[in-house]
């Protein structure tokens, strides 16, 4: 079988390596198709592929019109919003994530992120230290556990909410469970967002919850831009000069935040929370083991289109 890595932002070359590794020795082919411009460029290469392993790449229609031959896409990470299940499942495409591979890479950026906001973007003002503050993890998933996790190893009080969890399941994870999303942002000096982009979950983080925090509080998205109401964001940093933003996803608004708000601002330029050597090794090799056993035994472990 073909398998394509199409990857926009380029694995490490020891993930390209290791996934050539354990497709080359189960008997497939590895095609490579890094920083390509577009929709076009990806369309012409998946002709005669049949297996796909992508990361934040967009698989729309078109692309699925232009891969007749292909029988699974790997989203090596965890969101798969990139992905239309729809069309997939419309092809007979199997389509899965590689959940928690890349956590803990997310996890550090938002701690570091954390760190930087309150440390003003590193410049010479006197700062706050996060030891003895209250981080509130909205949805405790792979991620979300992980930054509770190292928040409270850091002298933080966590707390946590998610609509797929039980109150002790919370606990269990190391949190305290926020009785509402209301309550989440009214009492914590940070909240860090670990949900994905969904129709229910689109702009869903607007005015009405960020104007809820505390006095100096930080807003952290190392999530999806998606789910922030960029207007309402706007909106609760002119009204309140205290609260700050940090993000790993670019806002569409960025230039406009930034010329407002300035130090309170801040957004990487690429997002780059998986983008660690070790997370790429994690996805890499897992997309890679999930395609070669797809193949062999037709398990559907990890099938996201169901
Ligand atoms: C994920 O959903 O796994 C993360 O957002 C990482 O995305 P990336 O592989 O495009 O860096």
């Amino acid at each position: 079988m073909k398998i394509l890595i199409a990857t926009q932002k380029p694995f490490a070359p020891v993930a390209v390596n290791g996934i050539r590794k354990i497709a080359e020795e189960a008997g497939h082919e590895v095609a490579l198709l890094e920083k390509y411009p577009g929709e076009a460029e990806l369309c012409a290469a998946v002709g005669d592929v049949n297996a796909l392993i992508i990361r934040s790449d967009k698989v729309t229609p078109a692309v699925l019109d232009a891969a007749p031959e292909l029988k699974i896409i790997v989203r090596a990470g965890a969101g798969y919003d990139n992905v239309d299940l729809d069309a997939a499942t419309a092809h007979g495409v199997v389509v899965m994530n590689t959940p928690g591979q890349n956590s803990n890479a997310v996890a550090e950026l938002v701690i570091a992120m954390m760190i930087y906001m309150y440390r003003n973007q590193f410049t010479p003002a006197a700062g706050n230290e996060i030891m003895g503050k209250t981080l509130g993890v909205q949805a405790f998933g792979n991620v979300g556990r992980l930054v509770g996790k190292k928040a409270e190893a850091l002298g933080m009080k966590v707390k946590a909410i998610d609509p797929f969890l039980s109150e002790d399941k919370i606990r269990e994870g190391g949190a305290e469970p926020a009785g509402s999303l209301e309550e989440l942002y009214s009492t914590c000096d940070f909240v860090s967002v670990h949900i994905p982009a969904t129709p229910q979950t689109i702009k869903s983080i607007g005015y009405d919850l960020i104007s809820k925090m505390p006095k100096g509080a930080v807003l952290v998205n190392a999530a999806r831009k998606e789910v922030i109401d960029e207007e309402g964001l706007m909106k609760a940093l002119t009204e309140r000069e205290d609260l700050k933003y940090i993000t790993d996803l670019m806002p569409d608004n960025y230039d406009l935040l930034k010329e407002k708000f300035g130090l309170r601002v801040f957004a990487t330029p690429k997002k780059m929370g998986a983008q660690t050597k070790e997370a790429n090794i994690n996805a890499g090799l897992a997309a890679a083991r999930q395609i070669v056993d797809f193949f062999a035994t037709g398990s559907r472990r990890f099938q996201v289109n169901k």
